[in-house]
């Protein structure tokens, strides 16, 4: 018998996790902000209750002692191992859209995804958008989500990695859109198609001195799909070298480069990107032209 009810429990797991030393700004950003929110989704994905339960409404729903046990057991995993929460389940969701996980891929979080959902990109779109490119596309969470926003899209999405790209496979047979979306094994650009209409990229950004730092949590996911080099530029710059070449004459780019806004301005101050305003603020992803891209190229080599 347990007295235990729901949302006190949720509670209980988030002091837990802080007392661990899980915090926002160590051991969370894979899929929440909050030791709060991490805590119901370890609770909630235990009891195999919807991640979305409304708690004002179930707050006090009765815990049993077999769901205490399978929530503490879970929790344990959490707070010993230092492991992803995403990655003990299994599951992660990005603009609502549920997208299958493991270490072989990093856990879906692009801010990408929410200006595709939110419309603000459809500014740069028209009839003209037929083809895209999600470039780096890890489990293909990017590329479905530019599916589903965009019915007419035909996608290629790539990656160098093909443990990637086998979770990408999962999940484009979940969301049923292994017809719209092929996948690539390339590595940046080279055996991408092209022209693209859009290209959408999240690539490895993080610079040297920030990885050395990165929380356990971060540490489980591949480093191939963080690391930016010294400056976290060092893929951006081979990209931006060449992408213009792979566009059609009204395309654009949408590139995410996380904390790293000042190191992008200092490496390419020849070029004027758009900033475009996420959930993290204005200097996370930005958007440049086609045009643009062409008339800067060649951009200084590596
Ligand atoms: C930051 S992750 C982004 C994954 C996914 N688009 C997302 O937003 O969750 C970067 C991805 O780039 C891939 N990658 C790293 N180097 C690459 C290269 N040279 N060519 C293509 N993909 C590369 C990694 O395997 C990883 O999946």
């Amino acid at each position: 018998m347990s007295d235990q009810r729901l949302l006190p429990l949720i509670e209980a797991v988030a002091a837990q996790l802080q007392a661990a030393g899980i915090s926002q700004s160590n051991g969370l950003g894979q899929g929440t902000q909050t030791t709060f929110d991490e805590a119901a989704w370890l609770v909630l994905w235990s009891l195999d209750m919807a991640l979305d339960s409304d708690l004002d409404r179930i707050g006090q729903r009765p815990v049993s002692g077999p769901e205490l046990s399978r929530v503490r057991a879970l929790v344990d995993r959490r707070v010993t191992e230092r492991l992803p929460t995403a990655y003990l389940t299994g599951q992660a969701w990005l603009c609502g859209v549920p997208f299958v996980v493991d270490k072989r891929a990093i856990i879906p979080r692009s801010f990408i995804a929410e200006l595709m959902v939110d419309a603000t990109l459809d500014l740069w779109l028209g009839d003209h958008t037929r083809r895209a490119l999600d470039l780096c596309t890890g489990n293909g969470s990017l590329a479905i989500i530019a599916a589903l926003t965009y019915p007419e899209l035909q996608i290629d999405a790539c990656d160098i990695c093909p443990d990637a790209l086998a979770v990408a496979r999962l999940n484009l047979q979940m969301h049923e859109l292994e017809a719209r979306v092929q996948l690539i094994q390339s590595d940046g650009l080279r055996d991408c198609p092209g022209p693209y209409d859009l290209i959408v990229c999240n690539p490895p950004y993080v610079n040297a001195a920030s990885m050395a730092r990165l929380p356990p949590e971060f540490r489980a996911e591949p480093v191939l799909a963080l690391a930016g080099g010294e400056d976290g530029m060092e893929f951006i710059a081979r990209v931006l070298q060449q992408v213009g070449r792979y566009m059609s004459e009204k395309s654009v780019l949408l590139l995410e480069v996380g904390h790293e806004r000042a190191n992008f301005e200092k490496a390419f101050p020849q070029l004027s990107p758009v900033w475009l305003e996420t959930r993290a603020g204005s200097d996370q992803v930005l958007l440049l032209e086609r045009d643009q891209l062409l008339a800067t190229d060649p951009l200084p080599a590596r």
